[in-house]
């Protein structure tokens, strides 16, 4: 049996095309960050050329005023319509507007795909995460909000006259507002603090409020330590870690599995309609998931391809859209 397919082309249209409403259990996406820059891949051999990965850099120019009037005038998110008529106020109809309005469009179609326990996480870094999470915060509706996850990692600093930049933001929202979705709460990643050791020891500990107040005591068996929190440290992808693909912007497995095993079960799909290197499908496959990946590049469908193949994934390519065949 197939256990995931690769698409290659534009994700909107194939979400719109191929994915049918309440089919996903969860929602990876790590798209563009609006970071203005083109990506490349580094050339095959020393002295050889770059390779174009993807451009990260928007317009507002008559593909993006097009996507825009359409949203508004679908008419079945009125509160949608009311945000991106106010960005559009107070931003201009400029880069950021085209960008938002281009991730507006993918994340109707994501919310549309996930069934009602399941649960979405947007990647995105500061640049935009403040706007990301209002356009979520609509799309979603209210009570979806669940975490505000920051990947910190370490990193060459840089010069710069403001604080070094070492973080992500990962945005988790489920589709049930009422608390149903899949989530399964993660242990054995973070160490419990040096105070609550010297008082504790690695006891489980018991919350005695009998008296009035909290009493702390202990059972006679050993923790499982704290519940993973909403901090996570993880390693970047070391320059010549075998995990590195060479597609830039590649994630780590490590910060991938914390999402695919809390908010997925074995069996379950996971959608990345931005996969790159394939890092999420990779994972999932891993963990005993199926997996659906998207990508605009045909380099990074091959990379994902070739990366599944050797974890012994048995994915298929099931579409290539030649109106993008041009990205890479
Ligand atoms: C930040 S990278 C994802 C990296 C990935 N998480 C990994 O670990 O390799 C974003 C990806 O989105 C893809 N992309 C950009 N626009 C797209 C679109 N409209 N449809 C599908 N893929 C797109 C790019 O080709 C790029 O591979």
């Amino acid at each position: 049996m197939t256990e995931g397919c690769l698409y290659q082309g534009d994700n909107l249209q194939i979400l719109r095309r191929h994915v049918p409403d309440a089919s996903v259990n969860l929602v990876y996406l790590d798209p563009p960050f609006n970071s203005n820059r083109v990506y490349s891949k580094p050339p095959r051999r020393s002295g050889g050329p770059k390779i174009l990965g993807f451009d990260d850099t928007w317009r507002w120019d008559r593909a993006a005023s097009d996507a825009f009037d359409e949203l508004c005038d679908r008419g079945d998110n009125a509160k949608l319509t009311l945000i991106l008529a106010a960005f559009r106020n107070a931003l201009g109809a400029g880069d950021l507007l085209a960008y938002l309005t281009m991730m507006s469009t993918r994340l109707v179609e994501l919310a549309r795909v996930l069934k009602p326990s399941g649960s979405l996480y947007l990647h995105c870094d500061p640049t935009a995460s403040h706007y990301l999470k209002v356009l979520l915060d609509v799309v979603m509706g209210p009570g979806t909000f669940q975490n505000e996850v920051i990947w910190r990692y370490r990193r060459w600093p840089t010069r710069a006259n403001r604080f070094q930049r070492m973080h992500d933001v990962l945005l988790f929202y489920s589709k049930s507002d009422r608390g149903e979705h899949s989530f399964q709460t993660l242990y054995g990643y973070e160490s419990l603090a040096p105070s609550t050791l010297k008082t504790f020891g690695t006891k489980k500990q018991l919350a005695d409020f009998s008296s009035g107040h909290r009493k702390p005591s202990t059972l006679n068996e050993e923790t499982l330590g704290p519940p993973l929190s909403d901090v996570w440290e993880v390693g970047v992808i070391a320059a010549i870690g075998k995990e590195r693909t060479g597609w830039p912007t590649q994630k780590p497995e490590a910060l991938l599995e914390r999402v695919v095993r809390a908010s997925s079960r074995e069996g379950d799909i996971v959608l990345d309609p931005f996969c790159g290197s394939g890092t999420s499908l990779v994972v999932a496959h891993k963990l005993g998931r199926r997996f659906l990946g998207i990508d605009a590049a045909p380099l990074a469908i091959e990379t994902a391809r070739k990366r599944l193949e050797n974890a012994g994934a048995d994915a298929r390519v099931v579409h290539k859209d030649p109106a993008v065949a041009n990205v890479a």
